[in-house]
């Protein structure tokens, strides 16, 4: 038997319809959920309706922190960086890794290149070889017809870089692409490629029709699909940092040497064992995302990207690499990022807006290298605790406050926490009973957070 409710035209109920919708089919009729939901709109009605106009369907706002990790030294430059993320521990573990650095020299980034692709993907069933010399004749016929989209993107020095025609039939049979590479600028440029691919698969259509140098079932190509591809690999940022081994006294309790040594290895590690590798690459995006989401960028595209990028020698592998010769310790990251700072959210959001004027108002390029720098931040924090006291001492003391909120404690009962675990690594268990002990209460009161 089927559960639930469904329901005919709900985009088309105001907001407080489809609250009251959704409280009566799904919620018990529990209305309390209609003031929950309204404490979370936005005070000024002009940013609630921008919000409210961001996706379909709105029904009120869901809050990330925002937090700021200060002192990155970035290519001889200063950067507070703003982090939208949940995760209780990466802000801080971005902060340690930038104050490290900071007193080593700082990150080093550098834009490899910038241009990203997308494809007209079609059927054709004939002569490929003729198809092909067909489109590099005809190549000028594209640039003119996409001139009325390229033109602006052109006087800011992008446009389409060069097309061509790309034979897959040995994978499936009929199947040709062409494709298109792209220089956005400072845009992420998705609507923008998008817009034009759609015109090229028209006037492929169209210059087929009219060419007398095929059959009339030649010329019946399909277009299957117009659309960028996510996948980057030519739109490359390498951010790196470098000094003495013995500079690097990472610990009391382990030596400079020790340290690099292990830390190498650590890298080493993901480098060929993909079970490492995924947590180790989930790290370096703790970093890469909470910039990304902060700055209107589209998060899910550069996860793409990037994890396609790491498994592009056939076996998913680390991001980021360590070299220790010479008694230098080198550490590096190379990551497809495909950003903008014009366009999209990043004028509409007021906290996008706010984080790119915390930054400076970067470039798309600028901001390619400050987000790979908060990725291999990200990674050298994670690794320097692995290898050293493990993650859970950090960790949880950042969770702390989490426990804590779940049981209700006062500021005066989380004072007493921070100092009870002082010298002691957190538990939940332990933070539980001593809390219950405080309060003289049974622990048992809390056995339904348990059970959540
Ligand atoms: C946790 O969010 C991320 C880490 O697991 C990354 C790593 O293991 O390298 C700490």
């Amino acid at each position: 038997m089927i559960k639930g409710a469904p329901i005919k035209g709900f985009s088309k109920l105001s907001k407080e319809a489809k609250i009251q919708w959704l409280v009566s089919e799904y919620l018990n009729g529990d209305e309390s959920h209609i003031d929950f939901l309204n404490s979370y709109l936005h005070p000024e009605a002009k940013v609630q309706k921008l919000h409210d106009e961001f996706i379909e369907n709105t029904i009120t706002n869901y809050y990330l922190p925002l937090g700021v990790a200060p002192n990155f030294l970035i290519n001889g430059r200063i950067y507070a960086l703003p982090m939208a993320i949940e995760e209780s521990s990466v802000v801080a573990a971005a902060a340690k890794s930038a104050n490290f650095w900071l007193e080593r020299g700082g990150f080093s980034s550098t834009v490899l290149s910038t241009v990203k692709i997308g494809h007209v993907h079609f059927m054709f069933f004939g002569d490929g070889n003729k198809l092909n010399s067909f489109i590099e004749r005809n190549k000028q016929k594209f640039f003119e017809d996409t001139n009325h989209i390229t033109s602006n993107m052109q006087s800011r020095g992008g446009g389409i870089l060069d097309i061509q025609l790309v034979n897959k039939t040995d994978q499936l049979d009929g199947y040709y692409q062409l494709e298109a590479r792209f220089e956005t600028c400072d845009s992420m440029g998705a609507n923008f490629i998008n817009s034009c691919l759609e015109q090229m698969a028209k006037t492929l259509t169209i210059l087929l029709a009219e060419s007398d140098e095929f059959t009339e079932s030649e010329k019946e190509i399909q277009v299957v699909m117009r659309i960028l591809s996510n996948y980057t690999p030519e739109c490359i940022v390498r951010s790196e940092v470098t000094c003495p081994i013995d500079q690097l006294n990472a610990d009391e309790e382990i030596s400079p040497k020790e340290f690099a040594e292990k830390f190498y290895r650590a890298v080493r590690i993901a480098e060929i064992e993909p079970y490492r590798a995924t947590t180790h690459n989930k790290g370096i995006f703790n970093g890469i995302d909470a910039v990304v989401i902060a700055t209107g960028n589209d998060f899910r595209a550069v996860e793409a990207a990037g994890h396609t990028y790491a498994s592009r020698s056939g076996r998913y592998s680390s991001l980021t690499h360590c070299d220790i010769s010479d008694g230098m310790f080198r550490f590096w990251i190379e990551i497809p990022l495909a950003l903008g700072v014009v366009g999209g959210l990043t004028s509409l959001h007021p906290m996008v807006r706010f984080s790119l004027a915390l930054l400076g108002k970067p470039s798309a390029s600028e901001l390619m290298g400050i987000v790979a720098a908060s990725g291999l931040a990200q990674n050298f924090a994670a690794l320097r605790a692995l290898v050293t006291s493990g993650i859970q001492k950090g960790h949880m003391k950042m969770h702390l406050l989490n426990i804590l909120n779940q049981l209700e404690a006062t500021d005066e009962e989380k004072n007493f926490f921070v100092n009870y675990y002082k010298d002691k690594v957190v538990t939940y268990s332990e933070t539980v009973r001593k809390f219950c002990e405080l309060r003289g209460i049974p622990v048992e009161t809390f056995a339904h957070l348990h059970k959540k």
